[in-house]
């Protein structure tokens, strides 16, 4: 997973306070973990009692919680510790909306930053932007209930994201008057299922988070337990990987240029060692170099290890540039315009194979799409379903295929060079995170094959302008008799025209798609494809299908440059379509004999910026296509 963004909470004084208290610590090593566990696992009394323990809670706030406790307030007279949390959750929730908490706490040994990840309904979400950032979790259950499908989703979430340690704190022991067996039964039926997950490392603790039971000192009532506490735990677990044990990685930032006599490339070493001398390739174009200075502001350096941010000349003039990686020669990151890579959907809107999102991954982003989904994962079982989208929350196995070749590692080698995220086009959420498995090979094998005779020898030949002619808009809103028409006028007037109509089109190349949103966005690409190969050999264009959504309109739009697509948008009100139903259609769908009909029971998104929009209620077909021609004339498209 990229680093995404670490929400604080903006509480004033908390925030300076914080600041100050990592500044003094600065020398201490960190843990950052996350918490996770069912609702009421009792995982806000745990982070309190934490917190409370290490004495990193306010005067005030301590007084407010006792006077609440002899008010009778707090769980049975006591300090109600998921007070704490929960209070600063209340207002979070009156002003900033926050997926993931984090808090800071120390111990004389080590600081920790735990990121609690709230809110039941977008779990997976929540803990992949929570995990993100941590090398570490704990997983909470309640001893009464043990292991719950909840537990098992979570977990199944970590171990996907790459988190290699976990402790499972079995908490509420107080409430199973501290039995041993009980512990131990809740233990064997999670190393069952975490049997065939590859985490490195399963420690499970006794607790009781409200009395502090094995939370900082070992419990009076549990001796039978001889492992660390949790703090214990917390203070001594080993996730520091040697990343300068790697080979080299670093990827570009940005380039210092800031004179013609120095040019530096400048970014943090995510991997690996490097010295004056070295050489390195720069990747995606391979081209091999040497390092000549390594640049800080303090001076240069004898040699730049992980995690050192860096400025790095070269012996020769080379042309790199932001997002390019910098890698080992005898090692390189893998480049490639396909990947197969675990998805986690994030977003209402499901994922729907062969729609283009954004992905971006470190500094590097391209258009990239779902190829194949190849199943969905059963995050409580860990089977594999077949599926033909992803829901919110739903987890992927996929084939991806971007608009070009990126760089990186697979995401278990490498978490900031194999992780990514998706963002919609035209909404700029994060609508996916995704961690690479490998890249596909297949790819690199299909290489471009440069044709002599192009579309420009093509069009001359026919003296044309070539240009896919784009229509839009509900069935029965005159789309294909309009288009018709005008490939008439064409015809007589000497041109050379083809139309792809979606009726006829889904009688043959797409004769295999109905009518779900999967199926159109596939349609669409393929007839958008289509229209592209058409334009290549020099005709004109008319492609004449509903074409739904956005997404793929502007899919469309991006595979031609720019003056040669234009999107007509045949506007007619649905009324006026439902009562014109030329092919009796719309009675059936109202009468429910056809299932997700356009405009009835599945969307029609209507154009933000149509180049030409027909009102094609309120005119007569020879009308709309005189209006049409003297468009394309306007604008040198014939
Ligand atoms: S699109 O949405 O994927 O672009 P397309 O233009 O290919 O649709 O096909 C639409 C034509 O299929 C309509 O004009 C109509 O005749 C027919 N049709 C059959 N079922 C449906 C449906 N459920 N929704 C819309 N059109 C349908």
């Amino acid at each position: 997973m990229p680093k995404l963004t670490l929400v604080q909470p903006d509480t004033g004084p908390d925030s300076e306070v914080f600041e100050a208290m990592l500044a003094e610590e600065s020398n201490k090593d960190l843990l950052r973990f996350l918490t996770c566990g069912s609702v009421d696992d009792g995982k806000s009394t745990l982070i309190g009692r934490l917190l409370y323990d290490s004495q990193l809670v306010y005067d005030d706030q301590i007084a407010a919680l006792e006077a609440d406790a002899k008010k009778g307030k707090g769980a049975s007279g006591e300090v109600d510790l998921a007070m704490l949390v929960d209070g600063l959750q209340a207002e979070r929730e009156q002003g900033i909306t926050i997926d993931v908490a984090y808090r800071y706490f120390a111990s004389p040994k080590r600081k920790f930053i735990v990121a609690d990840t709230p809110g039941h309904e977008q779990y997976t979400r929540n803990m992949a932007t929570g995990a993100s950032n941590c090398d570490f979790a704990v997983l909470l259950v309640d001893a009464r209930k043990g292991v719950l499908t909840q537990t098992r989703r979570h977990c199944c979430i970590l171990n996907l994201l790459g988190i290699k340690k976990i402790a499972l704190a079995v908490n509420k022991m107080d409430l199973v008057d501290f039995s041993s067996d009980r512990f131990d039964e809740i233990v064997s039926e999670f190393e069952a299922f975490t049997k065939s997950l590859n985490f490195e490392e399963v420690v499970a603790i006794p607790v009781a988070a409200v009395k502090g039971d094995n939370i900082l000192n070992p419990s009076a009532h549990m001796r039978w337990y001889h492992g660390p506490t949790l703090m214990a735990h917390l203070e001594t677990v080993d996730v520091v990987s040697d990343r300068a044990a790697s080979p080299f990685r670093m990827p570009v930032q940005w380039v210092n240029r800031p004179d013609s006599d120095f040019r530096g490339f400048a970014g943090t070493v995510s991997a690996g060692v490097l010295r004056p001398g070295d050489e390195v390739v720069a990747l995606p174009a391979g081209k091999r170099t040497t390092i000549e200075r390594i640049v800080t502001y303090d001076g240069d350096l004898e040699e730049a290890r992980a995690g050192d941010s860096v400025t790095l000349t070269l012996v020769d003039e080379f042309d790199i540039s932001r997002g390019d990686i910098l890698a080992a020669p005898d090692a390189e990151a893998e480049v490639s315009d396909q990947i197969a890579a675990n998805v986690i959907w994030m977003d209402q809107n499901p994922m729907l194979p062969g729609r283009d999102y954004i992905l971006k991954m470190g500094n590097q982003s391209a258009t990239a799409s779902i190829s194949t989904l190849k199943h969905k994962l059963n995050v409580d079982n860990l089977e594999h379903q077949a599926g033909t989208k992803l829901e919110l929350n739903e987890v992927g196995y996929c084939n991806l295929s971007m608009s070009r070749a990126l760089v990186f590692d697979p995401y278990a080698q490498d978490r900031d060079l194999g992780g990514f995220i998706l963002i919609d086009r035209l909404t700029n959420a994060t609508v996916g995170a995704g961690m690479i498995e490998f890249g596909l090979r297949r790819a690199t094998n299909i290489h471009w094959q440069a044709l002599d005779i192009d579309k420009s020898v093509r069009a001359q030949m026919k003296a044309q302008k070539p240009c896919a002619l784009w229509f839009t808009g509900l069935s029965g809103s005159g789309k294909s008799t309009v288009a018709s028409m005008l490939e008439k006028q064409l015809h007589t007037r000497g041109q050379h025209t083809y139309l792809l109509d979606g009726d006829n089109v889904r009688h043959g190349l797409n004769k295999d798609l109905g009518f779900t949103d999967a199926d159109r966005v596939e349609n669409i690409r393929r007839v958008a494809e289509t229209a592209k190969l058409f334009v290549d050999a020099g005709l004109i264009v008319m492609v004449s299908f509903i074409s739904p959504f956005r997404s793929e309109r502007r899919m469309a739009r991006d595979l031609f440059q720019e003056n040669e697509f234009l999107e007509v948008f045949v506007d007619a009100p649905l009324e006026v379509c439902e009562q014109r139903d030329p092919k009796g259609l719309y009675k059936k769908a109202r009468a429910g004999e056809i299932k997700n009909f356009t405009g009835i029971d599945s969307a029609y998104e209507q154009p933000e910026s149509a180049d030409i929009r027909l009102e094609a209620s309120k005119r007569t077909p020879d009308e709309l296509v005189s209006e049409l021609i003297s468009n394309l004339e306007k604008k040198g498209f014939i």
